[in-house]
């Protein structure tokens, strides 16, 4: 990508965002708008986009890119349509993380850190994803599925492909983080 430049709807949000800091601190606005970015080009920051935040709030373009650069969310060169942020710190790993990611390996025919050839999914590891109790945990894109199987993993890797519509959240019927109760199972959110 050779050029970027913020869409209307952005360009609104991003007024609003900017009122929310005083003008001397507007550089306090670099992870919204850094969201925002990545999410008009694919998933991912190419350097043009980096450089209009960068403009837009009066940063040095190496201070954006040190931002972009640190922190998880965002991504540095291009994604699939879904990216599979397998969770793989304690909780889940106790939980059966590692079975959950090598099914998604297995699965989808590739290594951590690759794209599938259809451009559909990009495997990655990643630490805690803040749901524990639900673990074993699977962010996709902005939604997580919690409560996973290698089974259940399966399911949605091919209902994603399928363009079905996925029940997210505990893929188990729990509720929220609840104890489960048989009872309740079936019951949402
Ligand atoms: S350890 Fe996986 S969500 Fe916290």
């Amino acid at each position: 990508m050779n050029s970027f430049s913020f869409s209307k709807d952005s360009l609104a949000k991003i007024d609003t965002i900017l009122t929310h800091y005083p003008p001397e601190r507007k550089a306090s606005a670099v992870l919204p708008l850094l969201d925002l970015a990545q999410r008009e080009s694919g998933g991912w920051l190419p350097t043009p986009a980096m450089e209009a935040v960068a403009t837009m709030l009066s940063m040095p373009f190496i201070k954006v890119y040190e931002v972009a650069s640190f922190y998880t969310m965002f991504n540095l060169k291009p994604i699939g349509k879904y990216h599979l942020q397998v969770c793989g710190t304690t909780p889940c790993w106790l939980r059966g993380a590692e079975d959950i990611m090598n099914t998604c390996k297995k699965h989808l025919g590739i290594q951590k850190g690759a794209t599938t050839d259809d451009g559909l999914f990009t495997l990655s590891e990643f630490e805690c994803l803040g749901a524990c109790v639900n673990a074993p945990v699977v962010q996709i894109n902005d939604d997580y599925f919690e409560d996973l199987t290698p089974e259940k993993m399966v399911e949605v890797l091919d209902d994603l492909k399928a363009g079905k519509s996925l029940h997210k959240g505990s893929q188990i019927g729990r509720q929220c983080s609840k104890a489960i109760d048989p009872a309740k199972v079936g019951e949402s959110c």
